[in-house]
């Protein structure tokens, strides 16, 4: 990946493919796109696994810039005719499995999609005529930092749990086909996202849903691990930004600047919602926990312009309260598979 800067027209897309559009983040960029164009056409690919959800799309399903396409992103072939079809300039690359605990119980499946996906969408941006690829990567792919410092982009990659070292793969195929053969492609590596529309694996929402129904709230470790929280239309400006005004070939930080320990989240998350701090269980911790992220965004802040605008405490209010006005979504995404999962990850932790 390069290292300077050149400048470049702005890239303005007609028809955007964005895959994994049904999930957590893909879903509010979907949305985001929506909101802040009048004719850019939008093309959903994704195979609902247990974390693709139409119901996360429900409000601008009959949009007619919008069209979903049930595919898995392994099925090149089928994906290429959907770009011809409808003239798709460009790919944003969001499928993936993408929870840790899942990724260090079964890692398979996180090297069929994070990997031979991205392979196959690489191939499918080739194929389709050279279409400007953005890859939506992770800060997790650094690796682990102590008490100090920060990921800056030319942090050496270290990943450490099956999850970060799939997505890792992923990054270097990307920049590997801009190399090799010219693809204009582009990679983001963004800090932990929260927000409406998160599947209750991860742990704001887990601990939001759990604080509702007065259960223990499970805490990893000594709770002292950090995260920097973006809230996520944040992270959907920032993609934004990247995918009409990045340099091609390069890779840019996304982070909130907003570093948190995990039990001051979880207390914030209990005086929010009125409940008591008893609730708290301290469990056995994740292999391999990562202690701490935290990410430099001075390139995507001074290059394009960006930054975040909504601060970690309004963004985390706006997210209880829109849990806490979707109770139906939630009740769907706990019944059934999501009792089992719970009960297999946390039974005797
Ligand atoms: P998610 O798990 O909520 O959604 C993933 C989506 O991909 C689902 O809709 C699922 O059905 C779809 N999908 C999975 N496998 C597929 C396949 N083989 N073919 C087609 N569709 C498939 O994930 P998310 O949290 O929205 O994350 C989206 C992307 O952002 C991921 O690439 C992730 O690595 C990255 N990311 C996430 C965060 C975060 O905090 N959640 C932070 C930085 C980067
Ligand atoms: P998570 O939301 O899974 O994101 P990531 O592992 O990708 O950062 O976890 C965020 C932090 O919260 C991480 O340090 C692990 C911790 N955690 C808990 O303490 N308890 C939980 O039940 C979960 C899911 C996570």
């Amino acid at each position: 990946m390069q290292d300077t800067l050149m400048n470049k027209d702005e890239f303005s897309p007609k028809c955007v493919l964005v895959t994994g559009g049904a999930g957590f983040i893909g879903s509010n960029f979907i949305r985001y796109v929506l909101a802040n164009s009048d004719d850019i056409r939008v093309i959903n690919v994704d195979c609902l696994t247990y974390a693709g959800n139409l119901e996360n799309l429900a409000d601008i399903a009959e949009d007619k810039r919008y069209l979903f396409v049930k595919r898995d992103i392994c099925e090149t072939d089928e994906i290429i005719e959907v770009c011809r079809e409808n003239g798709v300039d460009c790919i944003v690359h969001f499928a993936a499995e993408s929870h840790v605990d899942r990724s260090i119980t079964g890692p398979g499946e996180f090297i069929r999609t994070n990997v031979q996906g991205t392979l196959s969408m690489l191939q499918v941006a080739r194929a389709a005529g050279d279409l400007r690829f953005l890859q939506v990567g992770t800060d997790e792919v650094y690796g682990t930092l102590g008490e100090t410092g920060l990921f800056t982009e030319q942090t050496p990659l270290d990943p450490h749990s099956p999850y970060s070292a799939s997505k890792a793969s992923a990054d270097h195929l990307v920049s590997a086909f801009g190399t090799t053969y010219g693809l204009p492609v582009l990679i983001t590596r963004c800090s932990n996202n929260y927000g409406p529309y998160q599947f209750p694996e991860k742990m704001v929402p887990l601990m939001i849903n759990n604080a509702r129904h007065d259960k223990p709230l499970p805490v990893y470790g000594k709770g002292d691990n950090v995260r920097d929280w973006l809230y996520v239309e944040d992270h959907c400006s920032a993609i934004w930004t990247v995918l009409r005004n990045g340099e091609d070939g390069r890779v840019y930080n996304i982070g909130g600047n907003s570093e948190k320990q995990n039990i001051e989240v979880v207390r914030a998350i209990l005086r929010h919602l009125d409940k008591k701090e008893d609730l708290i269980t301290y469990v056995k911790d994740r292999p391999g926990h990562d202690f701490r992220y935290a990410i430099d965004a001075s390139r995507i802040h001074t290059e394009l312009g960006w930054e975040p605008s909504i601060s970690f405490e309004d963004g985390l209010a706006k997210t209880i309260e829109w849990y806490l006005n979707n109770p139906t979504w939630l009740d769907h995404v706990v019944s059934g598979a999501y009792q089992k999962y719970y009960n297999e990850m946390y039974a005797g932790r």
